[in-house]
């Protein structure tokens, strides 16, 4: 177990799980449950506290990925936690494997899929918009602590970008993946998976027709529901509110065309 040092990011956590991502320098931390001083925390192991000028115990813990994407700044929608899971294992992505991801937006599933393949992997994110990129690129070198080398960002509109990448796997967040489809097919390999996230029907309806045309097999639409419950001595039930819809996810197999254009019949 490593502990605190200076300078570290560390999520200071109340026994109910409401929490605050904080630097350890040498200044005091304040809220309504009081004052600490950061500094105290060098040494400490996760799990520790440290207790406040009122005695609320605050918790030291390092950052999940879960908890870092809610925390970090994001200007644009995100994948949330739940979907990230389901792109993992719906496209199979493994540790080595070459991903090509378009768009970046606030680098929220690219965070997930740098996990994903580790260092003998490689990303390819393809975004339009430059502040979207450096805004990702800052999120990401925030959470691992460094630029990972194997993350190639290009700034560029996937429509018309010239790329030397052979993937084995494509993942899209766009506003219209339909047109994109065509563009990224040559930069897939034969027999790789494409994961495409869509917030409305009518925009996978548009990509199920492309994917089709394209030489795609295998095409599955679905969406996940995520409901939190309250668990207590009293209550043990739902919540009464939820993120009730994110996105469809929509995974395909590309296999040659002319084959896919048979299996359609
Ligand atoms: C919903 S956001 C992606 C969010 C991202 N997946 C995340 O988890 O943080 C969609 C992104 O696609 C980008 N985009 C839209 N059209 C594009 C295109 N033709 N080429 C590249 N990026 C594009 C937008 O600028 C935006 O950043």
């Amino acid at each position: 177990m490593t502990v605190f040092r200076p300078d570290e990011w560390v999520l200071l956590t109340t026994q109910k799980g409401k929490s605050w991502l904080v630097r350890i320098e040498n200044a005091p931390y304040s809220s309504h449950l009081g004052t600490v001083n950061m500094m105290d925390a060098v040494g400490k192991e996760e799990g520790e506290f440290l207790e406040t000028n009122k005695g609320v115990k605050l918790f030291l813990l390092r950052l999940t990925m879960e908890d870092y994407i809610f925390k970090m700044k994001r200007q644009t929608q995100i994948i949330y936690p739940k979907d990230l899971g389901a792109i993992i294992i719906y496209g199979d992505l493994q540790p080595g494997l070459t991903i090509l991801e378009s768009g970046v937006g606030s680098g929220s599933l690219c965070l997930a899929l740098l996990r994903a393949v580790g260092e003998r992997g490689r990303v390819v994110s393809v975004e339009k918009r430059e502040e979207f990129a450096l805004l990702a690129a800052d999120n990401i070198k925030r959470f691992y602590g460094y630029s990972p080398p194997n993350h190639d960002l290009v700034v560029a509109d996937i429509q018309h970008v010239c790329l030397k990448v052979a993937a084995d796997r494509v993942v899209i967040d766009l506003p219209e993946p339909w047109g994109a489809i065509n563009k990224v097919t040559p930069f897939l390999k034969m027999g790789g998976l494409l994961v495409s996230l869509s917030p409305n029907v009518g925009q996978v309806q548009l990509t199920h027709r492309e994917l089709k045309t394209n030489g795609y097999i295998h095409i599955q639409t679905f969406e996940l529901l995520k409901r939190d419950w309250m668990i207590d001595a009293l209550r043990a039930r739902p919540v009464d509110r939820m993120v009730a819809h994110t996105g469809f996810l929509t995974v395909a197999k590309k296999v040659n065309r002319a084959t896919a254009m048979l299996a359609a019949f």
